[in-house]
């Protein structure tokens, strides 16, 4: 039996931000790096992708969370600002279970929809993405800020950037390495198994459906 987990304009948001932060840290990179910028040339063409990536990723995000289509998207956003006593159990030693523990063992505690790494990935993500893009519109009307604000862009703008590659890279591997998320991610549905094991506290429902929050099961 499955369970619904995510809806298309969730799933579409997430993959059109995979997309936009390959090309953001691709281009990134080449304007970084000298000897990329020289093996690559075309230093124009690689900032419009730059900025235009950067600005696209806003955009989606607008639009996903507008209208009834982002019902899904922004009642996830609520379930990262909660914290309960299943949380913090996790954070205290919960999470050995969670992502190393096999199938049978000790069963993690029964965080809900997102346990407290998930949460602080997302908040941490969007947070980065909101400085990158001010830092960087600070940069792309440099002729208009005086030099120490332009400065100071620049180099929060080159750090936060390192960051978000740091925590994204390690967000992809555990997310590769849990091949029934990725089919949540991919498909929009997950083994209720899977959802019972690693997030008790949303997929243990006792009248699925009477709370948005809580997972649908599929017929
Ligand atoms: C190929 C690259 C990626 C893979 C394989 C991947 C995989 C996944 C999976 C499987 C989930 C669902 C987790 C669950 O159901 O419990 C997820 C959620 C999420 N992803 Fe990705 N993702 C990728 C790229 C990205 C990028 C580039 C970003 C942002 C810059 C991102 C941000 C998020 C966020 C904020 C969530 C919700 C919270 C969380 O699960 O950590 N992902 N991703």
């Amino acid at each position: 039996m499955t369970v619904r987990r995510f809806d298309l304009n969730t799933r579409a948001f997430h993959w059109a931000n995979a997309v936009g932060f390959a090309v953001l840290a691709a281009t990134g990179a080449i304007m970084f790096v000298p000897a990329l910028s020289e093996a690559v040339g075309r230093r124009e063409l690689v900032r419009v992708a730059h900025d235009t990536a950067g600005y696209s990723i806003v955009a989606w995000a607008l639009l996903a969370l507008a209208g009834s289509w982002g019902r899904g998207l922004r009642a996830d956003l609520r379930e990262i600002d909660l914290r309960d006593a299943a949380d913090a159990d996790w954070v205290h030693g919960g999470w050995r279970a969670d992502l190393f523990a096999r199938r049978g063992g000790v069963p993690p505690p029964p965080v809900g929809k997102f346990n407290p790494g998930q949460k602080l990935n997302a908040a941490f993500t969007a947070a980065a993405i909101a400085v990158l893009a001010g830092t960087g519109t600070i940069m792309f009307f440099h002729t208009h800020f005086p030099q120490w604000l332009k400065a100071g862009a620049n180099l929060v703008h080159d750090l936060t950037a390192a960051a978000l590659v740091l925590v994204v890279a390690g967000h992809v591997v555990l997310g590769l390495r849990d091949r029934e998320a990725l089919r949540g991610m991919a498909t929009g549905h997950v083994d209720r198994a899977w959802a019972q094991r690693h997030h008790g506290g949303w997929a243990n429902v006792r009248s699925p459906g009477s709370d948005p929050r809580r997972p649908s099961v599929d017929p």
